[in-house]
């Protein structure tokens, strides 16, 4: 850029700050309903809907987010994301359930496609639901998580959930070649249709903590961690390199997470490969928020405003964030 403005005086930014119809005139970046995508518990009727790490979020029967869903499309929402919470017995070592066609997942993808058909699904090709050990993948003799042997888990969930009608599958459990594999399974049988967004740049984050209580798998995962998987938060180059193979295996669009910690990443996947870039404002961000705002010290709406533009102006085409629907309610009050 070569910008050379007059000095002082000549040069007074103050100028189109001076009232709110100028300031809305040069704004450079909105934040739209459309911008948002929605992630959703389902839970079996049986398990509890508070999730204590998560004010202000619940666990919802498919019935409770078919209502919720259809309330969502109303505001401008034009996708949800789907994640299972289901009950201790469903959960096995090899993660059977995860491609059982009639597990939980599966039933509230066929019965919202049915409900509020023009609403985008989006739903997580990962184990970590349904695994005893609560991690991603499965393991190996050593109890590694075994890179190949969970690709062919996660081609055969793949499939399960595009037979359900997802309109989108998430890998999001950073094994290496996913995408590739996922891709190839889906084209062979027809679903050339079914896109993939892929975590492509998933750091090992302190920040999901609440989500893993959320889908009941931090009890089983106890002190271990996912750094044998997920990235060293240290690491920005190697980010560029994660989306870069995911794009070269087939990838439709790309996501990083966490977001507000890793504006950074977001700014640089946009500027360097100008693929659909998608962020994720993870459950420890919004818990975070929800947190300070129950003791007044933050105005909640304010900092979720604030911290989604911020995504945006990095350069995030559309946001993952539990505040979806309270974000687009505020905004139709405020149209
Ligand atoms: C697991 C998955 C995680 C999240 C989305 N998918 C957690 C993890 O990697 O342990 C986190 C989302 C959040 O914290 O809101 N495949």
């Amino acid at each position: 850029m070569n910008y050379n403005p007059p000095p002082f005086p000549a040069t007074r930014l103050r100028r189109l700050r001076k009232a709110p119809w100028v300031r809305e005139i040069i704004q450079e970046t909105h934040l739209h309903p459309v911008d948002l995508i929605w992630p959703i518990f389902i839970r079996t009727p049986d398990l509890p809907s508070v999730i204590e790490s998560l004010p202000g979020v619940t666990r919802l029967t498919i019935e409770e987010a078919v209502v919720s869903v259809r309330e969502a499309y109303d505001l401008g929402i034009r996708a949800v994301a789907l994640f299972p919470c289901v009950q201790a017995k469903s959960k096995s070592l090899l993660a059977e359930e995860a491609y059982n066609s009639d597990n939980l997942l599966c039933q509230a993808v066929r019965r919202l496609k049915m409900a509020v058909p023009n609403m985008g699904v989006i739903t997580d090709v990962a184990l970590d639901p349904y695994t005893t050990h609560g991690h991603d993948g499965i393991l190996d003799a050593y109890g590694d998580v075994d890179n190949d042997g969970t690709l062919a888990v996660l081609v055969k969930q793949a499939l399960c959930l595009a037979s359900a009608g997802v309109d989108i599958v998430s890998p999001s459990d950073m094994m290496d070649g996913r995408v590739g594999v996922i891709r190839k399974a889906l084209d062979e049988a027809s679903y050339q249709q079914t896109a993939i967004l892929s975590y492509s740049a998933k750091f090992s984050s302190s920040f999901y903590g609440p989500f893993r209580d959320a889908v009941g798998s931090k009890s089983c995962l106890s002190t271990k961690d996912k750094d044998t998987y997920q990235m060293n938060c240290a690491n920005g180059e190697e980010a560029m390199r994660e989306v870069a193979l995911d794009i070269s295996e087939g990838a439709d669009m790309v996501l990083v997470k966490p977001a507000l910690p890793y504006l950074d990443i977001i700014a640089n996947v946009k500027k360097t490969f100008s693929m659909p870039t998608f962020a994720y404002q993870v459950s420890g961000e919004y818990a975070m928020i929800q947190a300070a705002a129950h003791q007044g010290w933050l105005d909640e709406d304010a900092i979720l405003y604030e911290s989604l533009l911020s995504m945006k102006r990095a350069g995030a085409d559309a946001i993952l964030t539990y505040g979806a629907k309270k974000m687009a309610e505020k905004m139709a009050q405020e149209a």
